[in-house]
């Protein structure tokens, strides 16, 4: 298992490019099997979730090639309906696959996911979203098995406008028969990446980046082609890079339109940041730093997948800030590995407070899920002295070539392969 060793308290400088966003590759992809033929997914980002993803659409009977960060898909094979449990426990973004399955090919056999280590994360709306469509689901053996014959329009109304069961619902409905409504729908830019595909293909898709969605079902889809849209959460954590190091920090490949509500955030310790059309500079080299509450929501909200990121910036500013999670309420497992680091943080129900501390000392820390391994490495980069993060597989899953991007800007940072746990 692959380590990184920091040695910290770089300022970082320099300017990186951000990778496509990995959230939207792992709907875009599955989104394929709507159609027969080759699909073309460009600024697809080399991670291994999107391996993962890649790998069970080859056992669904699809052809890829992925050279050059273009991704080439055929599904004119496709003669599998089943994504099974070795696949989906590893990746639960691997339940994508239900509702384009069930939609053109009338069945499908999908592991359920199970829990994960910070709450219950279920599928209840796909599940009754595609019902209210007239798909027939059972659940059998761990498996969620969907048939139906066509699936028919519908109005579904979320109680919580879930990423992922927006983005089912809104891929079968494409190829029902009649309108679908999907009311608080999410409309996270990665929901509006997945819609724009699904246009190209043929798909009849109102309410873009707005949380009611009007779905007219159509016969068929063709193939198409797409650019993945930055990931946003890649640009933060680089964002957060620069801040927590007082450095001066560019990045190019971004959609400042999709980073808001952090920008402002950011703004608020005291941080100066400049836009142009596609890049942003942070620069925080004369800045003093004061702690600032955050409270993560759905898009256009504050995202959860920036709360361990900002967890470990608020232990370098001054003052005490609140964090609270309202999407993942038990998402704290970074919280214990910062402590190691000197961070003073203290987690009540779903917040975590945390005391501002001069500063974070190099110790060994583990990994525990993707964003809380970037937390660490940012820990990392402002401690004095020597960090070890273990378990960086999964910070694998979401982040490309993360230490030579931060190497890049400065940071010595470096991986280690070895066999520490
Ligand atoms: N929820 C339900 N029932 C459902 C679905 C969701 O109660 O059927 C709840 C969840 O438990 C959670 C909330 O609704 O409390 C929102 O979950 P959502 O469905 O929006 O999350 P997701 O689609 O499973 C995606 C991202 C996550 C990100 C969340 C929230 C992908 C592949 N994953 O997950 O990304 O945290 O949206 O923005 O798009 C990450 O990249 O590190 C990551 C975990």
């Amino acid at each position: 298992m692959d380590k990184f060793v920091i040695n910290g308290g770089k300022k970082l400088n320099g300017s990186v490019n951000v990778s496509g966003a990995k959230n939207a590759t792992l709907a875009l992809l599955p989104a394929s099997l709507l159609a027969n033929g080759i699909s073309e997914f460009r600024n697809t980002p080399k991670l291994n979730d999107v391996f993962t993803m890649l790998k069970l659409l080859k056992q669904l009977g699809a052809g890829y090639t992925f050279e050059n960060g273009i991704v080439t898909l055929d599904t004119t094979l496709v003669d599998n309906f089943t994504a099974p449990y070795e696949h989906v426990k590893k990746m639960r973004a691997s339940v994508y696959v239900l509702g384009p399955l069930l939609a053109r090919y009338g069945e499908a056999r999908v592991s359920l996911p199970g829990g994960c280590a910070w709450g219950p994360r279920p599928v209840n709306l796909h599940l009754e979203g595609l019902k209210r469509l007239g798909a027939e689901i059972n659940l059998e053996d761990g498996y969620i098995i969907a048939k139906s014959k066509r699936l028919n329009g519908g109005k579904i109304n979320f109680d919580i406008p879930s990423v992922g069961a927006t983005g089912n619902i809104m891929m079968a409905a494409c190829l029902a028969k009649g309108e679908t409504i999907i009311n608080n729908a999410a409309m996270e830019p990665e929901i509006t990446n997945l819609a724009r595909y699904l246009i190209s293909m043929g798909a009849k898709i109102e309410g873009l980046n707005s949380s009611i969605l009007h779905i007219q079902g159509v016969d068929f889809l063709n193939p198409a082609n797409i650019d993945t849209i930055p990931d946003r959460i890649e640009a933060g954590t680089l964002l957060i890079a620069g801040a927590i190091t007082k450095g001066k920090v560019n990045l190019t490949n971004v959609d400042i339109r999709h980073m808001y509500s952090l920008c402002e955030k950011l703004e608020a310790t005291g941080v100066k940041l400049s836009y142009n059309s596609n890049s942003v500079t942070i620069d925080a080299t004369d800045s003093e730093l004061n702690s600032v509450d955050v409270i993560t929501g759905p898009f256009p909200g504050y995202p959860t997948d920036m709360q361990a990121q900002w967890i470990v910036y608020m232990s370098v500013c001054n003052g005490t800030a609140t964090i609270t999670d309202t999407i993942y309420r038990d998402r704290f497992t970074h919280v214990p590995e910062l402590t190691r680091l000197g961070a003073d943080i203290t987690v009540k129900d779903n917040s975590a407070i945390v005391k501002g501390t001069n500063k974070l000392r190099g110790a060994k820390v583990m990994s525990t899920d993707l964003r809380a391994s970037a937390s660490l490495v940012l820990g990392g980069l402002a401690a004095e002295g020597t960090t070890e993060v273990l378990r960086i597989y999964h910070l694998d899953r979401g982040y490309e070539g993360l230490e030579s991007k931060l190497g890049q800007l400065g940071a010595s940072i470096e991986r280690v392969a070895g066999s520490e746990y």
